[in-house]
């Protein structure tokens, strides 16, 4: 096959034949296509698109260029959840143990955050001594024993996504469906799981601003898994405002222990609750009652022995930041707008995230919001506070708040956080 032909192909809305699309994603993974030629060719597949087919293929040949793991050894069913990423998005944490709590096992394969949307592991890291590296013969002991494992990705799974992805990171080309779509379900079908739960964000603070995109995102991935087998639904959920009262790493472990003690904010419950719905409908427990498992503490039981499991301390004292500013009330009234980026923005540049692979983030890092969208608020009484250990950062996280906050005198109608099913 000659690349360029490829790369024309596609620029002209051709068709990728299959044996084009194999030979690309493996030459590409070998080394022998070369970077400017591949982010080419996701170019004219982010302006031209790709058909069910194609779609359907790109995904098979970037498993095929790593390992597929198998849990059938397990003897129990299998069910994960991915989010297509949002800010204050803990859910992950609260939930995983909280479907193992039924006899479903959960292998939660996850990231670090880059960017505005906070990574899984990064949240977790701030637990004294918790590991996210796993062998795979780890997990698999731990998933046998605890039932749940939330760890890093190995470098065996879908590696032609790993170099695709970076790729697209610096070449704009991130935002194509066709090209989010094959990535996030390469690495879902090749982690093996038996049920996937989708749970793709709308708004604001994620990477589909409207409601149509977000569609087609979660039906494109929802035909890629159940065409492997995997039994997949998504629900739309809105990431117009942050999930729960808190963005960052200890302060989102902390917020996500107080839902797994009975307790936390309405969203961050009412979201856990109906995805570990779908996951364990998804995997042959309808009759579960994810609601009575968090208030009777079954799932905060699971939660400690998944964190010691990791050479976590459950009952360590979380990292606090040394610093904190707080940003009042402009007026009285009703909190009417809560800008989800601005708020993951702020956080990040306090030092939640990073803006390098390989830079660390600060644990104690974030934004804690005193109010939610619906809240009467006071002028000049303390809306959020602002946290981090370098107290420089604090003036760039203020910048990014400008003009996040809305304040109307009367209530507003609540948007919904379910906005969809896809299945
Ligand atoms: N997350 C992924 O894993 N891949 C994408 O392409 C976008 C988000």
């Amino acid at each position: 096959f000659d690349t360029v032909d490829i790369i024309r192909t596609k620029r002209d809305r051709g068709t990728l034949t299959p044996e084009q699309i194999d030979w690309t994603i493996d030459a590409y993974t070998r080394g022998a296509i070369a970077d400017e030629q591949m982010a080419a060719l996701n170019m004219a597949i982010l302006l031209n698109g790709m058909d069910r087919e194609e779609i359907s293929r790109w995904t098979a040949a970037m498993i095929a260029s790593g390992e597929r793991m198998d849990f059938s050894a397990l003897g129990k069913p299998t069910a994960d959840k991915h989010s297509t990423g949002g800010v204050g998005d803990k859910i992950t944490l609260p939930l995983a143990p909280l479907v193992a709590v039924f006899g479903v096992a959960v292998p939660q394969l996850s990231g670090r955050g880059l960017g505005h949307t906070g990574g899984t592991l990064d949240k977790l890291e701030a637990i004294p001594g918790w590991r996210a590296d796993l062998s795979n013969a780890e997990m698999m002991a731990q998933l046998a024993d605890v039932g749940a494992v939330i760890c890093a990705a190995g470098a065996g799974l879908a590696p032609a996504d790993k170099k695709l992805y970076a790729l697209r990171d610096v070449t704009g080309t991130v935002e194509a469906i066709p090209l989010i779509a094959s990535s996030i379900m390469s690495k879902k079908i090749a982690e093996g799981t038996g049920s996937l739960v989708l749970d793709v964000k709308v708004g604001s603070g994620a990477f589909m601003k409207n409601e149509d995109d977000a569609r087609e995102l979660a039906r494109t991935m929802v035909t890629l898994g159940k065409d492997a087998g995997v039994n997949t639904v998504a629900l739309l959920t809105n990431m117009a405002t942050p999930l729960g009262l808190t963005a960052g790493n200890a302060i989102e472990v902390e917020e996500s222990v107080e839902v797994l003690a009975g307790g936390g904010p309405a969203d961050v419950v009412e979201l856990t609750v109906a995805l570990a719905r779908e996951m364990l409908t998804a995997a042959g427990r309808p009759d579960a009652d994810p609601e009575a498992a968090l208030k009777d503490g079954r799932a905060m039981d699971v939660w400690r022995r998944m964190i010691l499991a990791q050479g976590g301390d459950p009952d360590a004292q979380l990292p606090a930041a040394r610093e904190s500013e707080t940003i009042l009330a402009p007026a009285d009234g009703v909190l009417a707008g809560l800008d989800a980026l601005a708020v993951g923005v702020a956080a990040w540049r306090l030092g939640a995230g990073r803006a390098r692979k390989e830079d660390a983030v600060q644990a104690g890092a974030g934004v804690r919001l005193h109010a939610k969208p619906g809240d009467t608020v006071k002028a000049g009484t303390p809306l959020m506070t602002l946290l981090t250990d370098t107290p420089e950062k604090f003036e760039r996280a203020r910048e990014a708040l400008a003009g996040a906050v809305t304040v109307s005198p009367a209530p507003a109608a609540a948007a919904p956080l379910i906005i969809d099913r896809i299945s």
